[in-house]
């Protein structure tokens, strides 16, 4: 079984389709049809829901794509949807804001707009133009163009009256609380099933019993095989309740993030150390996919265009591998073999990923190209980690996304590079020696002549920044 609140109602739920997704599970079981169904991909935001979870004492809300996240997700949470934001009889502030601004006409990408909109709220006590592009930037509107959507964000972030929600908010935490999963939980209907293991032993013993279980994590890349494939997946195990999973540890040498940790709290962690994760962040996805996206995900998906691989290879990155009681720690570059084939063995699951702490001396930078600014995936991702002392190489990592069939380290590139001056000779030659490490395919993200000259191009800049310590270029580059 699992349970969690529907707004303030409780839900016990037992014998559910586990594919079956939030959307479906809102708009047809429960008959609430506010929330809509746009590309049930992920890209347009008009199934935006806001889940609130137990974080110490305090709620923390989350907007997500209800069209990718299943309903097994939801345990022990609160599930709050567009139905839920008009309270006695008045509408929310944020409905209120759509309304005063004019930020809709046809209506069907409000729903999403307004729940983006109530995240953003509870979220942001000093509001600006930055935070509300961003809360936004996952959110597509054919009619009404975003200027009064922006200013419906700015007047309900500027007048915001404590809600229905702040009112409950104590009672909210009690009973999240006392509904708190104390073992294993599971949704099932006939042969399907999803286990929600809490532990990371109970994990391992599960996916050691059941080695044809698909394990499910914030499911932005595993649920589109449902949504856009029409597959059914008989068996899932849920990773994401499993606490030692989520957390993020701080060590002298080095951070330690559970593979199940949310990409926004990744990347906010990495961006203390390595700036340049925290311009990554903005250009990943949207928020509500890096709301519920995992950094396990993202490696365990094996894309050769996923953003952080090739960021953590080039910090010398490393994953832990657990199967049964049995763990190994494999340098990331290793962890990938071929184009969707990793190291990961039957019933082997990523624990957690350790990636080194910033180090005087070195210069990281990462740069991702793609065709739009926003919510788009890498045509090109490069990232640069080199030591210079005296003006010479002494230590250097380059490592690409988009190039080949996996995120990959660009060898020869660091032949050419490791050693030497760093001037424009040096520079020329790490920049002919790409063509040697790569030979990257056309497709209609980019064609392999375009994804060549853009490697060259991005070591290029890399180059300037650090002669030119003034630009700062930084990963904003889009075609
Ligand atoms: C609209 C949209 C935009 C996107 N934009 C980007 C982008 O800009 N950059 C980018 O890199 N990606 C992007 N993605 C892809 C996806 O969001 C990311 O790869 C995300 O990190 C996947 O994480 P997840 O937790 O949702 O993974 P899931 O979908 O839950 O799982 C993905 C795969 O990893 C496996 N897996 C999950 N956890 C583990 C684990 N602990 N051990 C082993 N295997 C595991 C699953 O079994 C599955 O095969 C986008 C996706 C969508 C839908
Ligand atoms: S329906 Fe488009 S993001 Fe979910
Ligand atoms: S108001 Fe019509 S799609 Fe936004």
């Amino acid at each position: 079984m699992i349970q969690f609140l529907l707004n303030r109602e409780l839900r016990s739920e037992h014998a559910l389709d586990p594919n079956l997704t939030v959307l479906e599970y809102l708009r047809e079981h429960l008959k609430k049809p506010g929330t809509k169904e746009g590309c049930a991909s992920g890209d347009c935001g008009a199934c935006t829901v806001v889940v609130a979870e137990l974080d110490g004492e305090r709620l923390r809300y989350r907007s997500l794509n209800s069209c990718l996240t299943f309903v097994s997700s939801l345990h022990g949470k609160q599930l709050i949807s567009v139905e839920d934001l008009k309270h006695k009889g008045q509408l929310h502030s944020v409905q209120q804001a759509m309304v005063d601004c004019h930020g809709s006409q046809c209506g069907f990408c409000t729903p999403g707009f307004v729940m983006s909109l109530f995240a953003l709220q509870k979220n942001t006590d000093q509001p600006d133009s930055h935070k509300a592009h961003e809360a936004l930037a996952g959110n597509l509107c054919r009619c009404t163009g975003y200027r009064p959507i922006l200013a419906a964000a700015e007047q309900a972030c500027c007048q915001q009256a404590p809600d229905q929600f702040d009112a409950a908010e104590a009672e909210t935490i009690a009973r999240l609380k006392a509904i708190a999963p104390t073992e294993t939980g599971e949704l099932n209907s006939g042969d399907k099933c999803c286990l929600v293991p809490l532990t990371v032993a109970d994990l391992a013993d599960l996916y050691g019993s059941h080695p044809e279980a698909r394990l499910l994590a914030g499911g932005t890349d595993l649920a589109l095989e449902v949504t856009q494939f029409h597959r059914t997946l008989p068996v899932m195990i849920y990773v994401g309740n499993v606490a030692e999973m989520k957390r993020i540890e701080h060590f002298d040498d080095r951070l330690e993030i559970g593979a199940a940790t949310p990409l926004t709290d990744c990347y906010e962690a990495l961006s203390d150390e390595y700036p340049d994760f925290g311009e990554l962040l903005h250009r990943f996805a949207s928020l509500q996919i890096r709301n519920q996206g995992t950094l396990g995900g993202n490696i365990g998906n094996a894309s050769p265009i996923g953003d952080s691989p090739p960021l953590l290879i080039a910090l010398g990155a490393q994953v832990v591998l657990r199967k049964g009681n049995d763990t190994r720690t494999l340098a990331l570059d290793d962890y990938f073999i071929d184009y969707r084939i990793t190291a990961r063995q039957e019933s082997e699951f990523i624990e957690k990923i350790i990636v080194p702490r910033a180090q005087a001396g070195r210069s990281f930078r990462a740069y991702k190209v793609s065709k739009r600014l926003d919510d788009d995936i890498s045509a090109v991702c490069a990232a640069f980690n080199l030591r210079l002392e005296d003006g010479v190489v002494t230590d250097v990592r380059a490592a690409f996304g988009g190039m080949a069939a996996t995120p990959k380290r660009a060898r020869a590139c660091e032949a050419a590079l490791l050693g030497k001056v760093f001037n424009h000779a040096t520079l020329e030659a790490a920049c002919a020696a790409l063509a040697e490490d790569f030979t990257p395919l056309s497709d209609f993200r980019a064609s392999k002549e375009y994804r060549l000259l853009t490697a060259q191009n991005l070591l290029r800049k890399y180059f300037i920044e650090q002669h030119s310590p003034y630009i700062e270029t930084r990963v904003t580059a889009y075609v």
